[in-house]
């Protein structure tokens, strides 16, 4: 009676422990994510407090443990850091990874489901430019604390309940890199710098809604380039393994740092998505001897192999080529293209400056929402980059067909918003053929224009 009172005692106590370990650790854990990688790839990523990495169950089946990405440490403030006022980032969490096996259904890390890879997609959805702006450079600070002036987290809750099959997000995730002044009780007491705390108050904890919905497809953007907050975007976003030269620590590995090859991701069975990493681009037309000049050109030239792989390729990079830039008044207008861009890619494709094969192109950058059609060979041109950071003024009500957006792309279809928001595109069939149905959103999930996209045209009401 004694003894057996003795085991009962013992396994309770092992239980307890057991439950308690469960508990420590999943309290330890920060965030669980499924990205998109290269070859038609999907990895899982878990961002945890503890040193060890925690184990992923694939289908029920016993626990394995991830792979440690990077582990946590204390990075000095780079020579070349953009903002003045600096600080070293404190990474204090372990980026942990999982690549999904080809035949696993299904995913927990810790209890917590996974988002598997979609068997198929009927829904995209577009965010961009997502984060609180604090600048001192700019001398910039949004109101991060207001969620009215600043509606990420709005945004990324109206977006979960639209169930998508897959989140793509074009760039600028990070934009906390000054601390907010003293007095300003917009962003008082706002987490800053590139360390771990901005990026989980800029993204991690306002997108989570999102990143448990579905998987993520990374795009990334000038803020997320070396001398910025490239360090948090290679341990947490980068889509390939984490290495010494492509981490952004040491500025004398920049030049493979800030320039990742292009790849793809199917969509269907006849389009694909082409990422393109601008990050580092210049808004200024290059140099043909500026080593960034040569990197995108040998870029692009790979991104035009690409494009015949399927029949349709949509075009994904941070930066637009073709668009309208923002003003104070929405009568004017004004070419908002990076000229950087242009520059090098009218040398391998002029005049249509995107590789055959490429209908639609998709950017960010600028803070509002433009579809333009062209009826020259241009393709469709959309621009998302209204998705929470600090808006930049209005764009054009119109664009003439006398306007140039660029030398001789002619308009033909127009249309903008300049408030916050997001985007779907949905998958649709007319006459058998399949098209895209675009639909930009509210913050609160309210559908206001709605584009038909199809054989490299759109038309929106
Ligand atoms: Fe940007």
């Amino acid at each position: 009676m004694k003894n057996t009172g003795s085991r009962e005692w013992s396994a309770c106590v092992l239980l307890f422990a057991a439950i308690s370990a469960l508990e420590a650790s999943a309290s330890e854990l920060e965030s669980v994510y499924t990205v998109q990688a290269p070859q038609g790839q999907w990895v899982v990523r878990a961002l945890t407090h503890a040193a060890q990495c925690p184990s992923i169950a694939w289908d029920g089946h016993l626990p394995v443990a991830m792979q440690v990405r990077a582990t946590q440490a204390t990075l000095p403030v780079r020579s070349d850091a953009a903002q003045a006022d600096s600080k070293p980032a404190v990474f204090d969490v372990t980026s942990c990874e999982a690549t999904w096996p080809a035949q696993a259904q299904s995913a927990r890390i810790e209890g917590q489901v996974v988002p598997a890879p979609p068997k198929q997609i009927q829904r995209i959805l577009i965010v961009a430019d997502t984060g609180c702006r604090m600048k001192a450079s700019e001398n910039s600070f949004q109101e991060c604390n207001d969620a009215d002036k600043w509606p990420f987290a709005q945004i990324a809750q109206s977006a979960a309940k639209l169930k998508p099959d897959l989140v793509v997000h074009i760039g600028d995730v990070h934009y906390r890199e000054s601390p907010c002044p003293q007095g300003n009780i917009g962003c008082a007491n706002a987490s800053w710098g590139y360390g771990w705390d901005a990026w989980r108050d800029d993204f991690f904890q306002p997108a989570a809604p999102l990143l448990a919905s579905a998987p993520w497809l990374f795009v990334r953007g000038n803020h997320e380039s070396c001398f910025r907050a490239g360090q948090g975007w290679f341990r947490f976003l980068d889509a390939s393994p984490y290495t010494a030269a492509r981490n952004c620590n040491e500025p004398a590995n920049d030049l493979q740092g800030d320039f990742s090859e292009p790849f793809t991701a199917a969509i269907s069975e006849q389009a694909q998505f082409i990422v393109f990493d601008s990050a580092k681009s210049s808004g200024k037309a290059y140099n043909p001897a500026d080593p960034a000049f040569t990197k995108y050109k040998s870029q692009l030239n790979i991104a035009a192999q690409l494009a015949k792989l399927k029949p349709e390729s949509f075009f994904i990079n941070h930066h637009p080529l073709l668009a309208a830039a923002p003003g104070k008044d929405p009568k004017k207008f004004k070419s908002g293209g990076s000229a950087g861009l242009q520059s090098v890619f009218e040398t391998v494709v002029p005049d249509r400056l995107f590789p055959a094969g490429v209908t639609v192109a998709m950017h960010g950058h600028v803070h509002l929402f433009e579809a333009i059609s062209f009826q020259s060979n241009h393709p469709v041109s959309l621009v998302m980059g209204n998705s929470g950071s600090l808006n930049e003024g209005h764009a054009p009500h119109a664009i003439a067909p006398t306007d140039r957006i660029y030398k001789t792309a002619v308009v033909d279809n127009y249309a903008s918003r300049s408030e916050y928001g997001f985007a779907t595109l949905d998958r649709t069939f007319l006459s058998g053929q399949e098209s895209w149905q675009l639909t930009e959103y509210t913050p609160q999930g309210q559908a206001v224009i709605r584009c038909h996209i199809q054989n490299g045209k759109s038309r929106c009401q």
